[in-house]
């Protein structure tokens, strides 16, 4: 089956070792485009979404192969720019292939990325931002087709933060001849990664970090390897496992500096952590605080992605709380899951509602990523067993979601 089994109860105690980033490693891949050589990311997660985009790199002409967990991408072969559709369609973050593409053959096809569950999902602002850089676009049979002379150089100011524009908007302008500034970009760490990652091969980028880069064009990037970082919200999500059965547990390299948002909320739910030689060490006991006025915001804001997953948390835990989702237009379909294992949950407009009582153990179904995530956490708090549906939709973005949560003591299985 395509599914996970959980006996809850079981308080975590254990010692994981956190995997590479989902979200860092996808917009890597698809810089590795503008160098026509080798590019080596250690670390890389054994994610289907990087299987996927893998794929439609060697559709492109790419050769890739693993040696232990670093992913090796050979792009010089790369003679095509049209994403099959079948593959594209996949995986909607095929569509950060779009300024690398750009850059390097100025020219790229790609099916339209459809909405998800989540929201919309538009690509305006990816489209206008690559504008600015001298490039076209139309669709055509559901396909959006782009093209360019060569970019050159402009700027681009962001009406709104958009983390796969901003990246998009930096990888057009990586190699594009002149200097490019971009305003209102988006600070997560994901776009952070992608900057020192394009400098490390060659690039000009300057402003890391903040909401405003500037980049001088240079004519290629150069082979290079780099570390795939910690995954924030893989991390995130581990200790709200470890908060939700009120146990402890130790997450080896997590990357504390960017789960600042988290960790404040956990210490606010009564959660207590230290970190210590590269080691997150938690203790969950006390948590018991119910957390009211919570607002997703963009980074270094609480992260949407862990919203799903925080809602789970708050259901066992007495007292009225509430999280608003400002990011996404429709971030809370665990919640009619989470329903169905007792879950005292109401959404009003973009706010979840959550009175905290005791959890029992359901047949649920995952509807997507994170949302999967949020309901195999609820699982492991719940009295019986829950079993998770569409265990598909989590394998997108944690390694082994059972293997890590077995070695941090839980009762859980794939099925
Ligand atoms: C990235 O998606 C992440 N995905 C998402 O993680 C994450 O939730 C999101 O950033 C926000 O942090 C990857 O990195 C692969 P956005 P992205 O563009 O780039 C609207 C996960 O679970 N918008 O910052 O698609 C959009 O609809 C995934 O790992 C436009 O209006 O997010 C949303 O409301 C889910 N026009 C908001 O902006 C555009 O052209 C933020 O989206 C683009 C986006």
């Amino acid at each position: 089956m395509d599914a996970i089994r959980i006996t809850g109860g079981v308080p975590l105690d254990g010692e994981i070792a956190v995997q590479g980033s989902k979200n860092a490693a996808l917009p890597l891949m698809a810089a590795a485009v503008l160098n026509k050589g080798v590019t080596v990311l250690f670390g890389c997660p054994r994610i289907s979404d990087v299987f996927s985009m893998e794929e439609v790199l060697r559709s492109l002409g790419a050769r890739t192969r693993w040696e232990q967990d670093a992913l090796i991408l050979d792009t010089g072969p790369m003679d095509q720019v049209k994403v099959k559709r079948e593959l594209g369609e996949k995986m909607r973050s095929s569509i950060v292939l779009l300024g690398s593409l750009l850059g390097r053959f100025g020219e790229a096809v790609l099916p339209y990325p459809g909405g998800c569950v989540i929201g919309q999902r538009p690509v305006d602002l990816h489209l206008a931002a690559l504008e600015k850089l001298g490039a076209r676009f139309y669709e055509e049979d559901g396909m959006l087709h782009a093209k360019a002379q060569r970019l050159a150089g402009g700027e681009i100011c962001f009406a709104k933060p958009s983390v796969g524009a901003t990246q998009n908007a930096v990888l057009g302008a990586v190699c594009a001849p002149g200097r490019t500034v971009i305003r209102g970009c988006s600070r997560e760490p994901e776009v952070t990664w992608l900057c020192r990652f394009l400098n490390l091969a060659g690039g000009r980028i300057r402003g890391i970090g903040t909401d405003c880069l500037k980049i001088q064009g240079v004519p290629s990037l150069h082979d290079t390897g780099m570390q795939i970082p910690a995954d924030r919200i893989a991390a995130g999500t581990y200790v709200c496992a470890s908060a939700v059965t009120r146990g402890r547990g130790i997450l080896r390299n997590a990357p504390v500096g960017e789960m600042g948002a988290l960790l404040h909320v956990y210490e606010k739910m009564g959660g207590q952590y230290a970190f210590n030689s590269g080691k997150l060490s938690l203790c969950s006991c006390g948590v018991k605080n119910p957390v009211r006025g919570l607002r997703t915001q963009v980074y270094p804001g609480f992260p949407t992605d862990l919203q799903s997953v925080l809602v789970a948390v708050l259901a066992t835990v007495k007292g009225e709380s509430c999280v608003e989702e400002t990011i996404f237009e429709d971030r809370f379909k665990a919640v009619p899951e989470l329903v169905r294992m007792g879950a005292d949950i109401t959404v009003c407009r973009s706010t979840a509602h959550i009175r905290g009582r005791d959890l029992s153990g359901a047949r649920v179904c995952a509807r997507e990523l994170r949302g999967g995530a949020a309901l195999v956490v609820a699982g492991l708090a719940a009295e019986g067993e829950t079993c998770v549906e569409n265990r598909h939709f989590i394998e997108r973005g944690y390694e082994d979601i059972c293997r890590d949560l077995s070695l941090l003591g839980a009762c859980i299985r794939k099925d």
